[in-house]
């Protein structure tokens, strides 16, 4: 594992394409002039405050059809990384992560298919680790000090949180499979809970989340017992 180190950048996502980086390293930025989240979003963070990161993974063994799991397994290790440091998290459908009802860290993961099997796999990770204040316009942001009132050594939670993602990760490459699906379910965000998600149409309506499948497809049970799966975009948490 190497890291790789820049004051500014414009996205640490796009620096790791290069194929100068491999299996198992880290690229990091203090500032990003074009950091990328979810749904075509922006994501930006203050200076010095909290990590923004990339780390290179080449999956070989992994069918296209299973790249679920490479997403279960970075959730987990963020998740393991937390409670490392006392601070309990879950795992909002897909992989953000929060504590409470707001978001602590965003995940976004773009992957790169050599015929039917994933080669490149890189994992965008923004955690807010020192931030306190946040752009109003954003809807539930979190961070580690706020939550557990004290500052932390941006290094080592990095070092941990590329520990416990690579732990995971071995986890997935030994054939754990299995065990990342049961220790996904068990941090599901709001399951068995009911709350309001609307369709893309705007159309509000109550459901519980049930499970995730293997295949991140987001089951949701209907007021009337009707079980429906949902992919990425078909459904938005009301929170
Ligand atoms: C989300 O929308 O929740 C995902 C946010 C991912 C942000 C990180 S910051 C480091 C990496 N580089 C980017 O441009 N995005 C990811």
């Amino acid at each position: 594992m190497r890291i790789t180190r820049f004051e500014q950048i414009t996205s640490t996502n796009d620096e790791a394409r290069n194929h100068q980086y491999s299996h198992g390293d880290i690229i990091t930025a203090e500032f990003q002039t074009n950091g990328r989240g979810q749904r075509g979003n922006r994501w930006s963070s203050r200076v010095g405050e909290n990590l923004m990161l990339s780390l290179v993974l080449e999956p070989t063994f992994l069918h296209a059809t299973r790249q679920f799991l490479l997403s279960e397994a970075v959730a987990l290790g963020l998740v393991d990384t937390l409670a490392e440091f006392g601070i309990g998290a879950r795992i909002k459908w897909t992989n953000d992560i929060y504590v409470g009802d707001r978001k602590i860290c965003g995940v976004l993961i773009e992957h790169d298919l050599r015929g039917a099997h994933l080669a490149r796999t890189i994992v965008g990770i923004g955690l807010n680790v020192n931030q306190v204040e946040f752009d109003p316009a954003l809807p539930n942001p979190t961070s580690m000090r706020l939550i557990a009132e004290r500052e932390f050594d941006r290094e080592e939670v990095l070092q941990t949180l590329a520990r416990k993602i690579m732990e995971r990760y071995a986890q997935l490459a030994e054939g754990a499979s299995e065990q990342l699906q049961s220790d996904y379910h068990a941090l599901i965000y709001r399951r068995d809970e009911v709350h309001t998600y609307r369709l893309p149409d705007g159309t509000p309506f109550e459901g519980t989340i049930r499970c995730v499948e293997a295949d991140g497809t987001l089951i949701v049970e209907h007021t009337d017992g009707s079980e429906q799966g949902y992919l990425f975009k078909q459904i938005e948490f009301v929170i």
